[in-house]
């Protein structure tokens, strides 16, 4: 695992979207796992803005999304399929044919969850899996007790991640949906890359747990410890509590890997 500090929130989402741009570049049919949530708009925001000023190309790319509510229809402007359609889908040249997100309405729930692992696999597996995480240290929605090993299945939520997302849904909170279907920490951990993105001090207190803590299936995003190949980018918000920041701080300035992202341009107006 590697943890990359960078100064703001909107310079930790450009090195992800930059991240992301280069291994399309890179593969044009690139498997891309998607989140969804706050901390992800600014991302797609860049990648948008890629492709209309530099002509990042999406035609070619696969994608599958780690979560979707259960019981909202894909056209509910709550859902997770509304959300990537708003943020990303419909701004890039990616066709839809090519995108997948799990069914939260199946009547045979374990079916469409076998079904979608089945997807990925039969598309070679997934390249890329960008991540967020949860205060209570989900990945997905792989809340606490989820087995490290678990695969795409439906899980009940948290009290705190329905108090937290059903600001979301805002003046009809009720309607948060009490479970979701998610990719499993196994899942997730097949994934031959994975970039997970931290930003705010809200962050602080889970991101020390998942990245300096036990590994632990209290902290789904712990498992990512066990990952050959994981990069964490945090702002200098959700770094707050780290122990070793002076190191990540070292790997960025050091790491040859990261010196072609180094000249970062600065964030342009609106994307801080
Ligand atoms: C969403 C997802 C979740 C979010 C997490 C953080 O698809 O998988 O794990 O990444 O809940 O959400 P935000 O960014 O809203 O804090």
């Amino acid at each position: 695992m590697e943890v990359i500090m960078r100064p703001t929130a909107g310079a930790a989402a450009l090195l992800a979207a930059r991240l992301i741009a280069a291994r399309l570049r890179e593969k044009h049919d690139l498997v891309l796992g998607l989140a969804t949530g706050r901390t992800m708009e600014m991302v797609y925001e860049l990648l948008v803005r890629m492709h209309r000023e530099e002509g990042l190309d999406f035609s070619l790319c696969r994608t599958f999304n780690l979560d979707e509510y259960i019981g909202l229809e894909p056209a509910d402007p709550h859902s997770y399929h509304a959300y990537m359609g708003k943020h990303l889908f419909s701004r890039v040249n990616i066709d839809s044919r090519n995108t997948r997100l799990p069914d939260g309405m199946a009547s045979d729930l374990k079916a469409a969850a076998l079904r979608y692992e089945k997807d990925i696999a039969a598309c070679g597996g997934i390249d890329l899996q960008l991540l967020g995480i949860g205060h209570d240290g989900h990945i997905g929605f792989n809340e606490p007790l989820s087995s490290l090993r678990s695969r795409t299945r439906d899980k009940t939520l948290t009290p705190g991640t329905i108090a937290v997302n059903s600001t979301l849904f805002g003046d009809e909170p009720h309607r948060m949906p009490r479970r979701a279907m998610t990719m499993g920490v196994g899942t997730i951990l097949d994934a031959r890359e994975i970039v997970l993105l931290a930003t705010g001090s809200n962050k602080a207190a889970i991101m020390v747990q998942a990245l300096e803590g036990p590994v632990t299936s209290m902290v789904t995003a712990s498992a990512l410890q066990l990952h050959p190949s994981c990069k964490v980018i945090v702002d200098e918000a959700a770094a707050g509590d780290l122990k070793a920041k002076d190191y990540y701080r070292w790997i960025f300035e050091n790491e040859p890997e990261w010196e072609p992202y180094r000249d970062a341009p600065p964030v342009k107006k609106g994307t801080t």
